[in-house]
């Protein structure tokens, strides 16, 4: 989604912006631009398409300035054009806003302010906030941030800003509602940005601003105040990742590294969780053992990828504790009339804990009186800040707009939870629970060995590429896996790919089934109650002459003498399959885009986290 840099020191601005932006480059956009103030001029540029492009408009025309915004946008109000990417300015060309999020009520502001003799000169909705401003200062507001506090008030929506003013040279603005912003702080400079990493090279030492909040940044410091206008400690903090941690490290690309990447990050929560012994009960838990005790019903909320971790969840929590476990999408549950009462618990998971959809389906959940757990990758995140307990994933930045790693530790976190909550309620048997815990720390090592087949399941993909389509097949555990790779194929291939529940197959999808699809089995087995019926499904599916292409369990012939290819993984305990299934499916999608010659980081129309609904 919508990027946003700001600097404000010594340095001239607009390298420091760029390299911000190229670090958001991944959370997907279509235009982008700067705004720097230049000896009393407000420069702005901006360009259609991939910031190589804005850099080369500005190698035609430089600008320097030690004081400036910038900003990749993600459409939703108007198209992706030049006059729609942001920087967008008031009438008098003196005051800049870069905006992440949606102004809801921007069309009656904008018909008002039309009336009174503001031209607009964009689509966006954001252009009416730069004008806002200057009603407000031509009200007589007395200064800049006066006159931003008292715009905003009349804006209904979400937002992130970064503000800059010819009236105020030396200081840069921001605001925040809903929207993620941080202010970072550096030796008598100062940045702001939508996301961590986009100035994790320049400093660790950050500012969360909370929603309602206004940062005044000046080279000696930041200053924040709440809508009210009263003063607010702005608390520091330092992020402990490493900038490494948002670079390549020799790869080609950020998938492929974020793949490879996870069995060291599963290993890193079964330490936290597990260390030698069994397992830390109370931290995983967050809530005491009565409250776990007299539970009777989860909701899990969530969206994309994220959703079929919460299903996958939703299987073992059932299956090792007596709760009742739901699970809805963000964009169904907000507006839906599922009930909820406090005596329900609200499992929200979330990656970067910014969508949307997932917020807003939460923050109704918790004004009903539910308690909010999350399972959350991104520290100080909206999400973060909204729950009650938050089981983190402790996946590292991903920046891959496909998610790899921050989804098997989704579901790391979901097996640890449940087999916490199966022994705390009693409703798991101890010896049954520690012969999990040992099956589940054999994972990363099995993850590993999938890894290490990279080059076969690349052969495979580049085999099966260039169909239109194709099917993938799961039951149980591995229905979310289905998914999951379908999402997989989809997001980076541009292939159509469709999943099923294998015997679901029959009721409609076995039409689609002739000698050239491409149909994905999961049929991994250890002692799967399933796994005689998904030979069944894939029977069919040979009968009718489909491609069937079957991630199989090592040493299982069966499996192998139907199939056209067949991709052996480890043995694996069934419930904690998907963990390695899935990332078969992960490199089967990763090596088909590459055979189709996709961006595979930054795909097409899509954001690494969708802060709009
Ligand atoms: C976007 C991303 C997906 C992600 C989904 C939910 O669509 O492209 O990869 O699964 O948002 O994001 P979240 O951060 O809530 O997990």
């Amino acid at each position: 989604m919508c990027g946003i840099v700001g600097y404000i020191g010594p340095a001239d601005s607009v390298p420091i912006l760029v390299d911000g932006l190229t670090r958001l480059e991944y959370r997907g956009y279509d235009s982008a631009g700067v705004a720097v103030l230049q000896d009393s001029r407000l420069e702005i540029r901006r360009h259609t398409g991939r910031l190589s492009n804005l850099e080369a408009s500005m190698q035609q025309a430089p600008l320097t300035g030690s004081v400036g915004i910038g900003h990749t946008r993600w459409a939703t109000h108007g198209a992706p054009s030049e006059k729609n990417a942001h920087p967008h300015t008031d009438s008098t060309g003196r005051i800049a806003v870069v905006h992440n999020g949606i102004i809801e009520n921007y069309q009656a502001l904008r018909n008002e302010l039309a009336a009174r003799g503001h031209r607009f000169l964009s689509e966006t909705d954001t252009e009416v906030i730069p004008h806002l401003i200057e009603d407000e200062l031509a009200a007589g507001a007395a200064s800049m941030l006066e006159a931003i506090r008292r715009a905003l008030a009349r804006t209904r929506g979400a937002y992130a800003l970064g503000i800059v003013s010819l009236d105020e040279p030396e200081t840069l603005y921001a605001a925040r509602l809903g929207s993620p912003l941080i202010a970072g702080v550096g030796d008598g400079e100062l940045y702001i940005a939508s996301d961590v990493p986009a100035i994790l090279n320049r400093t660790r030492q950050v500012v969360y601003l909370g929603d309602g909040q206004i940062a005044t940044l000046r080279r000696e410091g930041l200053e924040l105040v709440d809508m009210a206008g009263k003063p607010v400690a702005a608390e520091v903090q330092t992020v402990e990742l490493e900038a490494e941690a948002a670079e390549r490290a020799g790869f080609e690309t950020f998938m492929l590294k974020e793949i490879h990447e996870q069995p060291r990050v599963l290993r890193t929560l079964l330490n936290l969780h597990l260390g030698n012994g069994q397992q830390d009960t109370p931290e995983i838990l967050g809530f005491d053992a009565d409250y776990w005790r007299s539970l009777r019903r989860i909701m899990a909320i969530s969206c994309g990828t994220a959703y079929h971790a919460a299903m996958y969840g939703r299987l073992l929590l059932e299956g090792l504790t007596g709760l009742a476990v739901e699970t809805d999408l963000g964009s169904e549950f907000r507006y839906s009339n599922r009930k909820i009462d406090p005596a329900t618990l609200v499992l929200a998971v979330s990656q970067s804990g910014e969508t949307a959809d997932t917020l807003a389906s939460v923050r109704m959940a918790h004004e009903r009186g539910c308690r909010l757990l999350s399972i959350c990758n991104v520290a100080g995140s909206s999400l973060v800040r909204e729950s009650d307990h938050v089981l983190y994933t402790h996946a590292g930045p991903e920046i891959g707009v496909a998610s790899t790693k921050a989804y098997t530790a989704q579901l790391m976190a979901l097996a640890l939870l449940a087999l916490a909550v199966g022994r705390v309620r009693g409703d798991i048997a101890p010896e049954l629970a520690d012969e999990m815990i040992s099956d589940l720390r054999a994972v990363p090592d099995a993850i590993h060995y999938v890894l290490n087949r990279a080059e076969i399941i690349r052969e495979i993909a580049e085999k099966h590429h260039d169909g239109p389509s194709s099917l993938y097949l799961g039951r149980r555990y591995n229905f979310p896996t289905a998914l999951e790779g379908a999402l997989k194929n989809k997001e980076i291939s541009y292939q159509h790919a469709e999943a099923y529940a294998a015997g679901e197959m029959k009721h409609g999808p076995i039409a689609l089934i002739n000698e050239y699809l491409p149909v994905i089995c999961i049929c991994t087995r250890t002692r799967d109650e399933v796994y005689e019926k998904t030979i069944s499904n894939v029977r069919e599916v040979e009968a009718r002459g489909g491609r069937i292409i079957a991630i199989a369990t090592d040493g299982d012939t069966e499996v192998a003498d139907i199939a056209e290819d067949t991709i052996y993984v480890p043995q694996t305990r069934d419930e904690f399959s998907p963990m390695v299934n899935v990332v078969a499916l992960q490199l089967l999608a990763y090596y088909a885009a590459q055979a189709r010659g996709t961006d595979i980081d930054k795909p097409r129309n899509l954001a690494k986290s969708v802060t709009v609904e």
